[in-house]
């Protein structure tokens, strides 16, 4: 009896043997944003490319309108190797490999686009560096002798180039395409540097680098960047703009918070649109001062809104309803920061003699703070989806 008992105890043992499996030894990270008809090529792809070696692939996709997320899930219904990080109220490219790779336990990761413009062929040369231990970080370079940038006209070339060269300011290497999107680092590595990057925009190679004290030890390798074979391309004209957040926090972030800087300059702009509209109302309307400057911050107050809501808050952005109710409660948040702006400017105005450019900036600055302070907690309170 007693023996029966430790036959099928043994059986059980034997089994939950034959069932564990070992977790990959790389992890091939896909960012994905309205990517459904490349899913299924990238699998095809890499099931080529890595005979012989055990790996997954993590799609991270931020909730496609196209329906990507559906067509993963199929996939990893069939293909265990096959997984899905589907975030809900979130977008960002550098963001979703951070998260990809951190997903894995697997000691290898790569990040590679999902429409195969990257060539994945690189792949097992990249692992076998690493594994051999002969750098920490393989980076796919279009720029190197054998690379290219395939298609792409002499306007992207030309923009990709001056990006790369502004990066030199926060790289701590001389990498010939601090731009790629394609490579693969060792966990250890990108575990020793997770809790510096500043997972804003478009480029985590950049990050990673800049986010180092100790330089990653790196190579790089050659690839023809490819033609996109479906979809479109989603780096538009607010990926320079964060780019310029990136570089931003990267140099100064730990002394003044990024989106600090993002306000001020916004500010700026403001400061501009404040002061051609006051000198419309003074000029051109013949207003008193104290109705003019009263109109020009109003003005200036949407236009801020707007423009705020479009970049410094791009993570957070309101649309439909909760934009009319952002507006509101930014105008109102800002009613107290406003009141005193023009009660300020127009004191210094009107009682002290001061000039009408100096009285008005005197008021600006003033609401600026009040601004920034209260919207930040009020009006821009929770991450949302764009
Ligand atoms: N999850 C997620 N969220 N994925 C995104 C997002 C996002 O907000 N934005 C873009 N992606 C995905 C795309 O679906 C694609 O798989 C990949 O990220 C790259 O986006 P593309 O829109 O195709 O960028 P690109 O081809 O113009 O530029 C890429 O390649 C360059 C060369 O390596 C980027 O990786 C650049 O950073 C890189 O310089
Ligand atoms: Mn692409």
């Amino acid at each position: 009896m007693s023996a029966d008992i430790s036959a099928a105890g043994q059986d059980r043992q034997a089994c939950f043997e034959a069932r564990i499996a070992p977790a990959p030894e790389l992890v091939v990270v896909v960012p994905v944003f309205n990517e459904r008809e490349n899913v299924t090529k990238v699998v095809e792809a890499l099931d080529q490319v890595l005979s012989g070696v055990s790996w997954e692939v993590i799609f991270v996709d931020d909730d496609s309108e196209d329906g990507t997320a559906a067509v993963v899930r199929e996939l990893a219904s069939r293909d265990s190797r096959v997984r899905l990080l589907h975030r809900v109220g979130r977008r960002g490219l550098s963001s979703a490999c951070i998260e990809g790779i951190m997903a894995s336990t697997a000691p290898y990761c790569a990040v590679m686009d999902g429409d195969l413009q990257h060539d994945p062929r690189l792949l097992p040369e990249m692992l076998e560096i690493l594994s051999k231990g002969e750098s920490e970080i393989v980076i796919g370079s279009r720029y190197m002798q054998g690379g290219g940038t395939g298609d792409w006209d002499s306007r992207r070339v030309g923009i990709s180039r001056l990006a790369s060269g502004m990066s030199r300011l926060v790289l701590h290497a001389s990498l010939t395409d601090p731009m790629s999107g394609f490579f693969m680092v060792t966990r250890e590595a990108f575990l020793e540097r997770v809790h510096r990057l500043s997972g804003i925009g478009f480029k985590i190679l950049l990050d990673l680098f800049a986010s180092s004290e100790k330089p990653l030890e790196y190579r790089e390798l050659p690839y023809e960047f490819r033609s996109r074979q479906a979809g479109k391309s989603k780096l538009d004209s607010r990926a320079g703009w964060e780019y310029f957040m990136l570089l931003a926090d990267k140099l100064i972030g730990h002394v003044v918070p990024v989106r600090f800087i993002a306000f001020s300059l916004v500010g700026g702009v403001g400061v501009g649109v404040h002061m051609a509209v006051l000198w419309v109302l003074l000029d051109g309307l013949k207003m008193d001062f104290p109705l003019a400057q009263t109109g020009a911050t109003l003005v200036a107050m949407v236009g801020n809104f707007t423009i705020n809501n479009l970049l410094t808050y791009r993570d957070r952005r309101l649309r439909g309803l909760a934009w009319w109710k952002g507006l509101f409660s930014f105008t109102v948040a800002c009613s107290v920061g406003a009141l005193a702006n023009i009660g300020i400017a127009s004191y210094l105005y009107v009682q002290q003699g001061v000039g009408w450019v100096l009285s008005a900036v005197a008021g600006i600055l003033l609401g600026a703070v009040w601004n920034y302070a209260v919207t930040s907690v009020y009006t821009w309170n929770k991450p949302r989806a764009d």
